[in-house]
């Protein structure tokens, strides 16, 4: 199919279609830690027409500016990459005031209390508030101009859109802070955006910010509390020089007394001014000596429209749509789709702030838009429940695997539980890739195009392409290497920190994202591996393989081994190849005889050769997440020829992934039970 078709196919959505999709995003958070993660999206309102695959999309590589060649979205209208989608919102300010009108004032932002109904602030009102409480933070000294960065620190609900909105009303810059940061990664924040004011949900959060000023003079001098707190938290905050106010009082009384920021001549921002400042982290240093550094990605107005922008092209949100906000505001996914939301004057419930009674305000908001991300979901649940597994965290859990194992062939997932009666009844999935660097996504499959395996061709906001890795044989003459992004889209650098800038993006502009990826035939990519094997687990604790495997290695009875580990899971698990030549006489000193095969499938070797390596790991210091918790053997060699090793005879770590993906399932199966 030509562009112009895929074009004219998309173009025009049904507008009384009721049908529901899931669209997700579950690339890195099963790949890697570079990009952010899986996204799972139910939509029940209005949806545009969908492709019917197989499709070219148009994808032929276009020559860039400087002779290199890129793919580009076969959605662009032009051929500059699309930088907005409507002409009156190109700043997230401008956002909300196209929401403001097209809703006609309708409802915006909604909570509830335990068993009531959602009620909702209007946009009128939610404008009201947040210019008041713009109004308040100029008055407090901020500025545009000069102190301009404010940490909102809560949970997810109206104040915390409507402090971020306080901010964009007086060009002033929201740092998103949360709590599994911890004291010491908030401390940084405040240190590197030198934060005079910080928006607080609880006096918990008041106190972790007392408890991170406490240690050196830091820049803090105001916490601004949407709960109540008491008269101890007060004294404590005079201790270390800081006034604690109520947002209330904050919001009403100061701007009485004090011109509205408008009057004082203070505008709202420019597509080229900075809106947020996201915290993020990475990891430098070989595999032996690894260590994780703290970043924070800037972001400016222009970035999160033009991203938004192209997630309306895609999915063509519209006002009847219903967002449930649980996922952390901090993470850009969630701030996109917000956007993507207020710009069409939908409406957004966010959950009571308990992920045990999600499921409940599932029910009574009867959500269209349900974004997941299994990554952080599992840390959210597991924060919660320990370990349990709760039916709703098993069954998205469930369905993002089942999506992944690519069993959702008609795009109709099992309408047999409860939770598919109660929500969801045709469910379909978007499949999406990105990192904060990008602000949220840089492509996305197309409507209709439900397969799973690969990311969809680049959003038309950005061009991406596939640059050469050399020392692991993937070369962009063969549709594969590093992903690399350049677009509106592409973040301004990481704030007070040019070294690590420069190491992101390079002097062309393209950003580096550290996976890689292969172009399919129809011009789709697929995220192969990572140019570093290092990943997270599901406790966020970072993991470099070969690290591992070389210690194991050392064990008498391993010829070669494979650890493996996902953001999914909370520990390791390995493939293990015995030495036919040592594995006999070994297993006979523990009185185990029998032929090569034989002892690969006796329990009792398997035992003895895991409590071998576990020795070893111990010994050589690793700790104890570092350490697998159960292996299975395989009498097999990865070689060459059955393609699990490189010519130079390194392990290619997605093949051995997708090889043993039966085994690694059935031994984290196990480890359950
Ligand atoms: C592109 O190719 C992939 C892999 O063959 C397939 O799963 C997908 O459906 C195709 N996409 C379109 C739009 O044809
Ligand atoms: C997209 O941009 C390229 C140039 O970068 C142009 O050749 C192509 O026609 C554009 N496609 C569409 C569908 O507009
Ligand atoms: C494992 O050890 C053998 C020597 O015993 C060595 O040749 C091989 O390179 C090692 N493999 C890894 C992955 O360290």
């Amino acid at each position: 199919m030509q562009a112009q078709e895929v074009l004219r196919q998309l173009r025009i959505p049904e507008l009384d279609d009721v049908r529901q999709y899931v669209r997700g995003f579950p690339t890195n958070a099963l790949m890697g830690m570079g990009a952010f993660a899986a996204i799972t999206t139910y939509w029940f309102a209005t949806r545009p027409k969908a492709l019917k695959p197989p499709c070219d999309l148009g994808m032929q590589s276009v020559e860039m500016p400087g002779g290199e060649r890129a793919r580009r979205s076969v959605l662009n209208d032009s051929d500059e990459h699309m930088t907005h989608y409507y002409n009156d919102a190109r700043t997230i300010y401008e956002v909300f005031q196209r929401g403001l009108r097209v809703s006609i004032n309708g409802p915006c932002l909604g909570s509830r209390k335990p068993n009531q109904p959602y009620e909702w602030q209007t946009y009128q009102e939610v404008s009201d508030r947040a210019e008041n409480l713009g109004s308040a933070l100029l008055h407090k000294g901020h500025s545009h101009t000069g102190d301009k960065f404010i940490g909102i620190f809560s949970q997810n609900r109206p104040e915390w859109t409507i402090s971020e909105l306080a901010c964009y009303t007086y060009s002033l810059v929201a740092v998103p802070l949360y709590d599994t940061l911890g004291t010491e990664a908030i401390g940084y924040i405040i240190d590197r955006a030198t934060i005079a004011t910080v928006i607080c949900d609880v006096p918990e959060k008041a106190r972790m910010i007392l408890d991170c000023v406490g240690e050196k003079g830091r820049t803090v001098k105001t916490i601004v509390l949407m709960e109540e707190f008491d008269s101890d938290l007060v004294t404590r905050a005079k201790e270390s020089g800081i006034e604690i106010l109520s947002l209330q009082e904050f919001e009403v009384r100061i701007p009485h007394s004090f011109l509205s920021g408008f009057q004082k001549g203070c505008s709202p921002p420019k597509p080229e001014d900075l809106a947020l400042i996201c915290f993020t982290s990475g990891t430098t240093g070989n595999h032996w000596a690894l260590t994780t550094f703290r970043i924070c990605a800037m972001l400016t107005h222009g970035n999160v429209i033009c991203n938004t922008a192209a997630f309306i092209k895609i999915t063509q949100p519209s006002t009847k749509d219903v967002l449930i906000s649980f996922l952390p505001l901090a993470h850009m996914f969630e701030r996109v789709v917000e956007g993507v939301i207020l710009i069409h004057g939908a409406r957004i419930g966010y959950f009571q702030g308990d992920i045990r009674l999600l499921m409940d305000d599932l029910k009574t908001l009867q959500p269209t838009v349900f974004p997941v991300v299994p990554r952080l979901l599992n840390r959210m649940f597991d924060k919660v429940f320990g370990q349990a597994n709760t039916p709703l965290k098993r069954w998205l859990l469930d369905f993002a695997f089942r999506r992944k194992e690519a069993e959702l062939k008609s795009g109709v997932v099992r309408k047999d539980s409860m939770w598919d009666k109660l929500i969801f009844k045709k469910v379909q999935f978007y499949e999406g890739y990105g990192q904060t660097e990008c602000t949220a996504g840089c492509s996305m499959s197309m409507p209709g195009d439900w397969t799973a395996g690969h990311v969809g061709p680049p959003l038309p906001c950005n061009a991406i392409k596939l640059v050469d890795v050399a020392e692991m044989n993937y070369l962009a003459a063969n549709g594969e290497g590093e992903v690399c992004v350049k677009g509106p889209n592409v973040f301004q650098g990481y704030l007070k920190d040019p070294e690590k800038t420069a190491e992101a993006i390079d002097k062309d502009g393209w950003l580096h994202t550290g996976d890689i990826g292969k172009w399919l035939p129809n011009g789709t990519l697929k995220i192969v591996d990572r140019k570093k094997h290092i990943f997270k687990l599901a406790q966020g604790e970072y993991i470099a393989p070969e690290k591992i495997e070389t210690v194991y290695n050392r064990s008498d009875p391993v010829a070669q081994i494979f650890v493996h580990g996902d953001s999914l899971q909370a520990c390791l698990v390995g493939i293990v190849v015995p030495d036919p030549d040592f594995l006999p006489i070994w297993a006979k000193k523990k009185g185990i005889e029998g032929s090569y095969s034989e002892l690969c499938n006796n329990k009792d070797v398997k035992k003895a050769i895991l409590e071998d390596i576990l020795n070893l790991g111990k010994q050589a210091g690793l700790k104890s997440f570092e350490q697998v918790r159960d292996i299975v053997l395989h009498p097999e060699m990865f070689s060459v020829q059955n393609g699990l090793l490189t010519p130079t005879l390194k392990a290619k770590r997605a093949e051995l992934r997708s090889h043993f993906r039966e085994q690694i399932d059935e031994l984290y199966a196990g480890i359950k039970v």
